[in-house]
């Protein structure tokens, strides 16, 4: 059979699968016609990742890590590099955006029920990505050697040491040192550089590759493999590629001029991309007055202070400690916690509709109280709030199946 390809790809196609990778994941992926914005935030992801990967690069050529060293050479990479602060600015703004568009991302997954069965694999892998995010982000900012970085650093890794028997241990391990210190540095940097990007590349590779085996959900929760043409492609399908590459485009520009315009005008966000705290070199012997992780952390943080009692033989800090890691454990067993019969939340019950709302808003509060000081009237909102975060879940089960949802079309509506 006679070839229209040029002959440097024949060669290439013979010896790897270029033509073919090409169409299994662009031209001839059939994604659903009707995805809505909400679909574009896993490729704003990918876009971030690979800036965070660029400047990150860019930054080690400057940055040194000791804790002698440290602090002085951010100094240095703004003030004396050529654009070193537009590097720096670029990493530390894309670290925020990196969560601002994964949240949305995770939060048009409980929308429309991307979870669901047959997506299941793909949801975990996200949330594996999700984990790792939050330790990368957590160890990057230890890397200014800021008071907050050293302060925020010193409060999370003694939270192992609540585990009883192994912790104090545990804790030491991981700081390779009784105290935080210059060693701590050390191997934050190499798993910050080196090891969390390489296993996080890997996963959104598996990610990806999960999604495209069972094809994308859509706004109607619709299975558009169900349906097709005589040459086997979704009649309610279009090729990823051009349609969704260039239909992203706008929002793209979009995300890119918000993204710009913070980073030239509006780099430390009023103090919540990058604390005031840390514009001070780490003291060890003064504390910052509200020592908080950054925003994308505080939901979880605001979890942890607002258990302030013990329960039966668990002290308030390990009940605290496991509360905060059950509140991330759960996203993970969400496929199996949702019983509905339809996936978008357009055509489940009430019940669902409330709940995702109420959670969303919850999680939102939340992420805000953990970087308030911890008076009175801020731990009564963060145990209610924390309440609903997991209500949400732990209900889940009885309301997602026991509500009365919509009929769902057959096929994608007009
Ligand atoms: C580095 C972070 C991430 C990247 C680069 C990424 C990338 C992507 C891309 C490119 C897609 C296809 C386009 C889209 O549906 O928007 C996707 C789909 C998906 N992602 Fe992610 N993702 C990330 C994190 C996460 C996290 C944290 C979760 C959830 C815990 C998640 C859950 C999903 C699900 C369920 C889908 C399938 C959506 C559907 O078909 O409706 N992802 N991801």
């Amino acid at each position: 059979m006679s070839s229209s390809k040029p002959a440097f790809m024949e060669w290439l196609d013979q010896r790897l699968p270029v033509t073919n990778a090409y169409e299994k994941h662009l031209s001839k992926y059939y994604a659903p016609r009707n995805l809505n914005f909400w679909w574009v935030f896993g490729l704003l992801a990918t876009l971030i990742f690979v800036n965070q990967i660029l400047t990150g690069i860019w930054l080690t050529m400057s940055y040194v890590p000791s804790a002698e060293e440290a602090f002085r050479s951010v100094e240095y990479i703004m003030r004396d590099v050529q654009s070193g602060w537009l590097i720096r600015y670029m990493h530390s703004t894309g670290a925020s955006a990196f969560f601002v568009v994964v949240y949305l991302h995770m939060f048009r997954g409980i929308m429309y029920g991307s979870y669901q069965k047959p997506r299941e694999l793909i949801w975990i892998f996200g949330c594996l990505i999700y984990l790792l995010l939050m330790a990368e982000g957590f160890m990057g900012y230890v890397l200014p050697w800021g008071q907050m970085s050293y302060w925020g650093a010193q409060v999370i890794i003694s939270l192992f040491g609540a585990i009883p028997v192994i912790g104090d241990g545990l804790a030491e391990w991981i700081r390779g040192d009784f105290l935080i210190s210059g060693i701590t540095l050390n191997r934050f940097f190499a798993l910050h550089v080196i090891a969390l990007p390489l296993v996080l590349a890997l996963l959104v590779v598996l990610h990806i590759l999960a999604l495209h085996e069972v094809g994308s959900n859509n706004p109607d929760g619709i299975d558009i493999k169900k349906h097709k043409d005589e040459y086997g492609r979704p009649l309610d399908g279009i090729p990823f590629h051009p349609y969704y590459t260039l239909g992203k485009l706008p929002m793209i520009i979009i995300f890119l001029m918000v993204f710009t315009g913070v980073i030239f005008f509006f780099p430390e966000a009023g103090g919540y991309f990058l604390e005031y705290a840390n514009f001070e070199p780490a003291n060890t012997l003064k504390t910052p007055d509200n020592i908080h992780p950054v925003w994308y952390f505080g939901a979880y943080y605001a979890i942890l202070r607002a258990v302030d009692f013990s329960l039966f033989f668990i002290d308030a800090k390990l009940l605290g400690v496991m509360l905060m890691g059950a509140a991330i454990a759960l996203l993970f067993i969400l496929p199996w916690l949702d019983r509905s019969p339809v996936r978008s939340w357009r055509y489940k019950g009430i019940y669902s509709k409330v709940a995702i709302v109420v959670f969303a808003i919850s999680f939102a509060i939340l992420s805000w109280l953990g970087i308030q000081p911890a008076t009175a009237l801020n731990n009564a909102l963060a145990k209610l709030f924390s309440v609903l975060y997991f209500a949400f879940f732990l209900l889940m089960p009885f309301y997602t199946k026991y509500e009365k949802t919509k009929p769902v079309p057959e096929r994608v509506p007009e």
